[in-house]
C-alpha cells in the first residue's frame, strides 16, 4: 500500500510547517557546489506543495531563510534570492490553476527589491484562492518577530490604547506575522538535525515535531504522507491525561 492510502483524512493537521534542511550537504555528498543543492530543493518544495495541497493541508509554512541566514556569503544569499524571485514567478500560474495561495511572514522590508516586488505580485494575484495557504518564512526568525510584537504592544500600551493587564495570549497571538493562521500541529525537519532553529517558538507549543534523516532534495511526496501517517499515530494530550483524551 503507498502511504497515502493510509491516511486518514478526518485526522489532517491543518497546519504543517517544515524546516527545509540538508540541501548543502546533498550538494557536497554529490560533489556539487551549494546552490545545486538549493535548486534541487525546489522540486521538493514543489512536491510537498503538491501534496499537502491533494491531500487537503489548509496551511503549509516553509522556512525558507532565516534572519541568520544573511550571515552566509554574500554570493550564496544572492544566488538564493534569484532563487526565489525565479521560483515564485515560474511558479504562480502553477499557485492559481491549484487555488493556492501565497503568503509570507518575516522581516519582507530586508529582502532585496526585485525579491519584495515579485513576493508581493504574487501573493496580490494568489490572494483569492482557497484550496490551501502556502506560506513562505522569508528573513524570518522567531525572536524577531516576537520582539516586532512587543514592540507594537509596549507602543499601543503608551499611547493608552492598551492597559498591560489586558494583555493575554490571544493579544500577543495577534501581533504575530502568524496572526489569523492556526498553530501547526505538524513540525517537519528534515536533515537530521534535532533543532528549531528559532523558527515559530510561540506557535509549536503544542506542536508534534517529526524529524527525518532525509536531507531536502531527497525530500518526496512519500516523504510527506510518512510525516502525516506518524503524526496521525500519536496522541496529542495538551496537558491532560489519554483516558480524558480517550473518553472525549
Ligand atoms: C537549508 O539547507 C535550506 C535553505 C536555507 C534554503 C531553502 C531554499 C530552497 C529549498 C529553495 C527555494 C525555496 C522556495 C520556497 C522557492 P542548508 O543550506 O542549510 O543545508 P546544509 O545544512 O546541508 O548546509
Amino acid at each position: 500500500m503507498i502511504a497515502k492510502d493510509k491516511i486518514q483524512s478526518d485526522k489532517l493537521p491543518k497546519h504543517v510547517g517544515i524546516i527545509m534542511d540538508g540541501n548543502g550537504r546533498w550538494a557536497k555528498q554529490k560533489g556539487k557546489i551549494r546552490m545545486f543543492g538549493h535548486r534541487s530543493g525546489v522540486i521538493a518544495v514543489k512536491e510537498t506543495v503538491e501534496m499537502a495541497a491533494e491531500l487537503g493541508i489548509q496551511y503549509l509554512t516553509l522556512y525558507a531563510f532565516s534572519t541568520e541566514n544573511w550571515k552566509r556569503p554574500k554570493i550564496e544569499i544572492n544566488a538564493l534570492m534569484e532563487l526565489l524571485v525565479s521560483t515564485i514567478h515560474k511558479e504562480t500560474k502553477t499557485l492559481n490553476e491549484n487555488n493556492i495561495r501565497l503568503s509570507a511572514i518575516g522581516d519582507i522590508e530586508s529582502l532585496p527589491s526585485s525579491c519584495r516586488r515579485e513576493l508581493k505580485e504574487a501573493i496580490e494575484l494568489t490572494k483569492n484562492n482557497t484550496r490551501m495557504t502556502l506560506v513562505l518564512a522569508l528573513s524570518y526568525s522567531s525572536r524577531w518577530e516576537l520582539t516586532r510584537a512587543m514592540q507594537t504592544i509596549a507602543e499601543k500600551v503608551s499611547r493608552k490604547e492598551l492597559k498591560p493587564e489586558d494583555i493575554s495570549e490571544e493579544t500577543i497571538q495577534n501581533h504575530l506575522n502568524t496572526s489569523g493562521i492556526p498553530d501547526p500541529e505538524l513540525l517537519i525537519r528534515t536533515s537530521g538535525e534535532h533543532r528549531i532553529s528559532n523558527f515559530l517558538l510561540w506557535q509549536i507549543a503544542y506542536t508534534e515535531l517529526y524529524f527525518t534523516e532525509k536531507l531536502w532534495p531527497d525530500f518526496r511526496k512519500e516523504d510527506f504522507c510518512e510525516a502525516i501517517i506518524n503524526f496521525q499515530n500519536r496522541e496529542r494530550r495538551f496537558g491532560k491525561i489519554s483516558e480524558q483524551i480517550k473518553s472525549s
